[in-house]
């Protein structure tokens, strides 16, 4: 699930590597570790936690080479230690390997080895892949680049599972080789230079021309070319393209988070995700990449919106937003169950799969049993180059930019920006009049600026966060499309202040809900003005009834919530189809102080990765 990345070239690998790895490190990691290449063999270095310590390990022991491959590890088989660590080496001792991924049929595989007297060094699957790959290239005759690349294709050929790997061997020097299966690998070309990296960001300072990888490609790289092959033997397709960020995009500026930078980047995230696909002529949303022509949008009788996590939220406000403005039935579905359920899809059925990443597991396994129903399945994706965008069938990108916090923030509001689109194209070529749909163009426009004046809180909700930080448990409230927004919320304070808060839509409260409520528990309202505020006033009531304390979220003009609430928050007022958009941002910047204030590590928050890779 983590990070890879390897150099071939005339400089210096060792601080390509730090560098790269020090890139990927949002995306959460409990250990590290390179291999080097240089005329001596092959040095490795690991060390357990931070790379920080890794690059104290090396320069305790320091080693130099201009080919190397380099991994942070998020355990799946093994505990965090130094020595289920990646780099793993094969019997010889020669093959050093990476992977991110899981083999799944490492256990008979290890027997197998075992039985012929390979002797295993960690608890790792990873290490079965590497004993796999040295063991068929000792049977070779030969000692080249090319038995290096057969002997990795008969390997693969024996695992089942998800892989993206690196290999070098003291044999082979001047050549790396990589493939992937299921965990993404990314080509960068340089001159006279080769990298693969698990996520582009980690060589965008290096290299903007990459080929991203298809599943069960093989790439082998030198410091003066490449090639790409298949598992199977066969040559492969490919094409080169030009990242669309540069390296300042992937850094934090002047915030001292990804976090931060990233909820205040969401005027132009929003922007962006409307920029260009909204016609004042037509009154209408133009979604190109969907792929549909306006008869068969018409023809669409149902929706299903299935992600997971902050995407499956989203999902949860776009039936609300989809149904309010196209009268189209639309389900969420959990990505993860999706699979399993085997939810009866009639022939008009439109699935829309949600991921930031698009590499997420589950997603992508949803997408894949979607399309093997037959089913036309849409991506709405922020990483253009992922799996997931490009498997669907089209969608819609968020052009958010790189989100770099483990917790999503910008891909949120940009997911709900689309969903408002989608609602509106579908209503418009329904019952929607050209006034209306002017009418919701009008309101959309104003969303960026709306955005803009409702993070003016923060220094207010800092205060606030301030006052609550040291509470236990947290509970959030909110009704229609405001009841996603709640479960946002408090997955975003679990996530990253790792205090026990839980969503529920408000009337759920009287349910069993309030045996939680007491002095110490804040409770969290989203209550803007609108047709159930009212409703939402009584069960704020409830709680303050039995001395627990509310903060409110509301509209700006409102003098209610202020008699009956400890903290009020006012955000711009907004039609019901835009102002979940401006609700969850009170949400992200609370989370955000409490964790601050409570000194946790904002951007890698622990046990969690930014990309969910394993099922
Ligand atoms: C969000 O804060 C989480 N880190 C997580 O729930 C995330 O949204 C989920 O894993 C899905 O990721 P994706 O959008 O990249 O598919
Ligand atoms: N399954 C491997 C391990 O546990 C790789 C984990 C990863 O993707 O980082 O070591």
């Amino acid at each position: 699930m983590c990070g890879i990345v390897a150099y071939i070239g005339p400089s210096d690998a060792l601080p390509v590597l730090l560098d790269g790895l020090r890139r990927l490190e949002y995306r959460g990691y409990d250990s590290a570790g390179l291999a080097l290449l240089n005329p001596g063999g092959i040095e490795v270095r690991k060390a357990v936690g931070r790379i920080a310590n890794l690059a104290t390990e090396i320069e305790k022991f320091p080693i130099r080479g201009q080919a190397g491959i380099s991994h942070t590890r998020w355990a799946t088989h093994g505990a965090v230690t130094r020595d289920n660590a990646h780099p793993h080496a094969d019997q010889s001792g020669k093959l050093h390997l990476v992977h991110n991924g899981v083999i799944e049929n490492y256990q008979s595989l290890r027997e197998q080895l075992q039985e012929r007297g390979h002797i295993f060094h960690s608890q790792t699957d990873t290490e079965v892949l590497a004993h796999l790959v040295g063991e068929a290239f000792d049977r070779s005759t030969s000692r080249d680049g090319a038995a290096l690349i057969e002997a990795l294709r008969q390997a693969l050929r024996q695992v089942i599972g998800t892989y993206g790997i690196s290999v070098i061997h003291a044999e082979v020097p001047g050549l790396i080789v990589g493939a992937r299966r299921g965990s993404p690998l990314v080509l960068g070309i340089g001159k006279h230079e080769h990298f693969l990296a698990s996520d582009v960001s980690a060589i965008v300072a290096h290299t903007r021309e990459v080929v991203y990888l298809n599943d069960y490609e093989i790439v082998a790289i030198q410091a003066e070319g490449f090639e790409i092959s298949t598992v199977s033997g066969t040559g492969a397709d490919f094409q080169v393209s030009k990242v669309e960020f540069t390296a300042e995009s992937v850094d934090k500026g002047q915030f001292p988070h990804y976090m931060l930078k990233e909820i205040h980047e969401q005027p132009n995230s929003v922007r962006d995700a409307m920029r260009g696909r909204l016609s004042i002529e037509e009154a209408t949303a133009k979604l190109g990449g969907l792929n549909m022509t306006n008869a068969e949008l018409r023809a669409v009788d149902r929706v299903i919106l299935t992600g997971c996590g902050t995407a499956l939220h989203s999902a949860l406000v776009g039936e609300y937003l989809i149904e309010s403005l196209s009268h189209i039935p639309v389900e969420c579905e959990f990505a993860s169950e999706f699979r399993y359920r085997n939810i009866p899809l009639d022939r008009d059925t439109l699935v829309f799969v949600i991921s930031q990443s698009g590499e997420t597991a589950d997603t992508l396994a949803a997408l894949r049993e979607s399309q093997r129903k037959g089913h036309r399945t849409l991506g709405i994706c922020n990483n253009v180059a992922s799996t997931i965008a490009r498997e669907s069938d089209g969608g819609v990108y968020m052009h958010a930019g790189p989100e770099i916090g483990v917790a999503a923030t910008k891909s949120f509001t940009s997911q709900l920006t689309i969903f408002a689109l989608l609602g509106l194209l579908l209503g418009r070529i329904r019952h929607l009049s050209h006034s209306d749909g002017r009418d919701i163009i009008a309101e959309m426009e104003k969303l960026p600026d709306l955005v803009a004046r409702t993070l003016e809180l923060e220094t207010q909700v800092a205060a606030i966060a301030k006052k609550y930080a040291r509470a236990n448990n947290f509970l959030f409230m909110g009704r229609q499309a405001h009841y996603p927004v709640a479960l946002e919320g408090a997955l975003k304070l679990k996530e990253i202040s790792y205090i026990s808060a839980s969503g529920y839509p408000s009337a759920e409260l009287k349910h069993g809900v309030i045996a939680l409520v007491t002095e110490e528990t804040p409770s969290v309202f989203i209550a803007p003005q609108d047709a159930v505020f009212e409703k939402n006033l009584s069960n704020i009531e409830e709680v303050k009834a039995r001395k627990g304390p509310v903060i409110a979220i509301g509209t700006e003009g409102d003098t209610s919530l202020r008699k009956v609430c400890d903290e009020v928050i006012l955000i711009p007022d907004a039609p019901v189809y835009l102002s979940p958009i401006l609700s969850v941002i009170p949400l992200q910047m609370l989370a955000y102080h409490i964790a601050n204030e409570l000194g946790c590590d904002v951007d890698k928050p622990r046990n969690l990765a930014k990309s969910v890779t394993v099922e």
